[in-house]
């Protein structure tokens, strides 16, 4: 009895640090995506807000001639909650609105793998994670 119990806390500690494994802060994402974008162009020089806001924007018309961009679902100002292709609420994308927005690394990766591919049709570069999750820190 006493024996499983035993095993059955650590099973859930073991849970409850692989689940904070993954927690960090926008700046600590953006310092990982920079040392990825030095790999990725010996030419980087920085991110910027200014190339973020363009992409948030920037619309892409798919081989359906949908037009798309990221702020289809986050809405032209990400301050605001966004909606879903299905109606859902996406809750705001700016951490100074919504603490929640990239403090868990394997939270963003999966969604920027979901969402450039959408957009897109291709995987973001390092530069363009960066350079977007740049312009979200300087909304205010
Ligand atoms: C089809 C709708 C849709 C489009 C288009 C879209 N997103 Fe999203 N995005 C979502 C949904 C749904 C979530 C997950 C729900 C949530 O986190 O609130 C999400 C979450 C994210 C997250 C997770 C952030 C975090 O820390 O929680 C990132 C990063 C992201 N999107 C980036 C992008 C980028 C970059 C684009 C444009 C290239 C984009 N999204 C376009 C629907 C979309």
């Amino acid at each position: 009895m006493r024996k499983s119990f035993v095993k059955h806390s650590l099973v859930a500690l073991g849970l409850l640090f692989s689940t904070h494994t993954f927690a960090a802060t926008p700046q600590e994402l953006l310092k990982q995506y920079e040392a990825q974008a030095k790999q990725e162009n010996s030419a980087f020089t920085g991110f910027s807000s200014d190339k973020g806001a363009s992409f948030f924007k920037a619309e892409h018309t798919h081989s359906d001639g949908k037009k798309v961009s990221c702020s289809t679902c986050h809405t032209a100002d990400p301050r605001k909650q966004g909606k879903t292709r299905a109606n859902k609420v996406i809750e705001p994308m700016v951490p100074s609105v919504n603490a929640q927005r990239f403090t868990d690394a394997a939270k963003v990766e999966k969604w920027f793998g979901r969402n450039c591919k959408d957009v897109l049709e291709r995987a973001c570069t390092a530069q363009e994670k960066g350079d977007y999750i740049q312009y979200l820190l300087s909304v205010k």
